[in-house]
């Protein structure tokens, strides 16, 4: 099987080994935000995502949603087109309060974004995608505080900034302003986006294409985004990380490391936090990360532990050449950060991502839907199965 593009070149040759492989390397289609190659990983329209980091949040939306960088006025006016739609009804902040505290964050997640969609949706991709924006971390720190039983309600105050807003609306216990603002600015712009085919866009998409509205895609992009491979292995990687403070100590030599990682190696047990579908090097969000970590937390035993086995396990993964990618992602530094900076609450972590994340699979969408094929939009995702028999038990 050989797919052919317009030009008629062929891009990709599929084996019958590649069926059952996630689709994994498969060409889709174009995205018009965000590109990762495997060995200097992520752009945000041309730009190395670490270049970003210093940036405005606003500064990087307005880049991922124009395709360009705004100048001030853009900005300014941008900016306020956010302020302007940042605001959530009674109603709809009075059922998100109802929500069973018991259940998974994540979960809580997808129908609070359903719950927007129903009270406040427009039923526009562009205006839709545009009042998320803006609705989205009102709603994630609504949620994080009903679920953690945190007392007290912040006055929104959207003139702030986008995420000086969410910052103090979400108000941890103990809150380190600044410092934790200042992380939660950096974290939501490394997770805006990653390509076009990371599960929880490519959901999005899909589920857009079936023209469900953006809130009942985002909602499905955000359970994809949930799971263990996806965006919940930061949380993970977190514990994975306690794990090795707990059994080796804060201490703890790179031997000692070396050694424990090799037992578990031996065990075929997971090592969170290494590896990547598309990356073949350290991700450049990480050494962003780790960089941060040793200037500013290096005393912190989590933040120690994440730079000993940043040093310890590429090498032995490379060993057997077991594995395509030996290196660490966004997520094996990701956590140990937040909570080094005043957000020791992993149980919290996804769904900061997916706050994020729902930035660029938004923006995804507008153009699969209103925008490629001179507008047409992308047809419905219809993949090909092959027939297999169920083997008889
Ligand atoms: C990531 O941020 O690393 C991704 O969403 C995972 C991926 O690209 O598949």
């Amino acid at each position: 099987m050989a797919e052919r593009s317009s030009s008629g070149d062929v891009l990709m040759t599929i084996t019958e080994e590649q069926l059952e492989t996630g689709l994994r390397g498969y060409p889709v289609g174009y995205c018009v935000t965000s590109s990762v190659d495997p060995q200097q990983g992520l752009f945000y329209q041309g730009y190395p995502v670490a270049e970003l980091a210093d940036w405005e949040p606003e500064e990087v939306i307005y880049l991922l949603w124009h395709g360009q960088k705004g100048d001030r006025e853009e900005i300014s006016a941008f900016s306020l087109e956010i302020e302007k739609r940042a605001h959530l009804s009674k109603e709809l902040e009075q059922q998100i309060a109802l929500l069973p505290r018991k259940g998974n964050p994540m979960k809580l997640l997808s129908i609070a974004l359903l719950l927007t969609g129903m009270l406040e949706g427009k039923n526009n991709y562009r205006e839709d995608a545009l009042d998320l924006v803006a609705k989205i971390p009102l709603v994630v720190a609504k949620l994080i505080r009903h679920h953690a039983g945190w007392e007290g309600v912040f006055e929104n105050r959207p003139e702030l900034g986008y995420i000086e807003n969410f910052a103090q609306l979400l108000s941890p216990p103990g809150m380190k302003g600044e410092e934790l603002t200042r992380l939660f600015k950096i974290f939501n712009i490394l997770h805006y986006d990653h390509g076009g085919g990371n599960l929880s866009a490519f959901t999005g998409k899909a589920v857009s294409s079936g023209l469900e509205d953006l809130y009942g895609s985002i909602a499905a992009a955000m359970s994809a985004l949930a799971g263990p491979r996806h965006g919940r292995a930061n949380q993970d990687s977190l514990h994975f990380l306690e794990g090795f403070v707990a059994r080796l100590g804060p201490e703890a030599s790179l031997e000692e490391v070396e050694k424990e990682v090799r037992s578990i190696v031996e065990q075929h047990g997971l090592l969170f936090g290494f590896g990547h579908a598309v990356l073949r090097v350290e991700d450049p969000r990480a050494t962003l990360f780790y960089r941060i970590g040793q200037e500013q937390y290096g005393k912190d035993p989590l933040i120690s532990m994440a730079l000993k086995l940043r040093q310890v396990v590429p090498p032995i993964l490379l060993e057997g050449s077991r594995v395509a990618d030996p290196y660490p992602n966004v997520d094996a530094i990701s956590g140990a950060l937040l909570s080094a900076a005043g957000f020791p609450y992993p149980a919290y972590f996804t769904l900061l991502f997916g706050l994020a994340r729902c930035v660029g699979i938004a923006r995804q969408i507008i153009y699969e839907r209103c925008e490629a094929r001179q507008g047409k939009g992308v047809p419905i995702y219809r993949p090909k199965f092959f027939k297999k028999e169920l083997k008889k038990s």
